[in-house]
């Protein structure tokens, strides 16, 4: 494991962007992996304004968000899907047909999980997945316990992951309780894999995904076990290390 410390969160955002967007330069046709949250919009922010001045083109890529809540269909306010074309879809010159989230409403969740890790692998696995981390270890919304040995599944959702996102809805009752989220074992599949962390209130999370035992209950522990994986930390959330 790699680990870049930037000062704060505008010069970790632009590490992270300029390490993905010399990858997708190389590799026009990469298929990446996308998260959600606040912590990538500085990245993505990076991105818009490299598409701007033609320095990066997102016309070959083909991304596959991790997670998505199960109940929400994807043009509700605080679907993942409406986040990614509100936060980054509209803005590039990607291909909408190759933008893919889990869909919240399926009829049969249980078999589009099935259907989302066959498209995934239909495009060759992903080359780079983004990763953002929850104050519990939570990567995508794999929480605390969740077997390493997933891929695409359905997850109950924490009481305190429910608490973190009901910012951006407007009461707790409103944050679903269940999510549909790549797995452990998706994640690892990856053949890069680029996670970012700012802020003091990530820092414990960090220490003891580089430090701590590599245990299912601090489930970003596992990425010690990657073979190609870079944490871009601003100085508060390194802070522990
Ligand atoms: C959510 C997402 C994760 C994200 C995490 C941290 O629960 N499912 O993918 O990494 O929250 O979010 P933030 O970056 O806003 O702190």
């Amino acid at each position: 494991m790699k680990i870049a410390v930037q000062k704060d969160y505008d010069a970790m955002s632009l590490c992270a962007a300029r390490l993905t967007a010399e990858e997708i330069n190389k590799h026009p046709e990469l298929v990446l992996g996308l998260a959600t949250g606040s912590t990538p919009l500085g990245m993505y922010r990076n991105w818009i304004r490299m598409v701007k001045d033609s320095s990066l083109s997102f016309a070959g890529v083909t991304t596959f968000n991790l997670d998505e809540y199960l109940g929400l269909p994807p043009n509700h306010p605080q679907s993942y899907r409406q986040f990614m074309n509100e936060q980054l879809f509209r803005y590039i010159d990607i291909n909408p047909a190759r933008t893919f989230v889990p869909n919240g409403i399926s009829p049969d969740p249980l078999r589009h999980c099935k259907e989302y890790d066959l498209r995934i692998e239909k495009a060759g696995g992903i080359d780079i997945q983004i990763l953002g981390i929850g104050r519990n270890g939570h990567i995508g919304f794999n929480e605390p316990g969740e077997d390493f040995g997933q891929l695409t599944h359905v997850v109950k959702l924490s009481e305190s992951t429910r608490q973190a996102n009901s910012r951006f809805f407007p009461s707790l009752d409103d944050v679903p309780t269940h999510a549909i989220t790549m797995g452990l074992k998706s994640i690892m599949k990856a053949r890069k894999v680029i996670l970012l962390a700012s802020g003091e209130d990530k820092s414990e999370a960090v220490f003891r995904a580089v430090f701590g035992d590599v245990t299912e209950s601090h489930p970003a522990s596992i990425l010690q076990l990657h073979p190609n994986c870079i944490f871009v930390l601003d100085e508060a959330a390194a802070s522990k290390i």
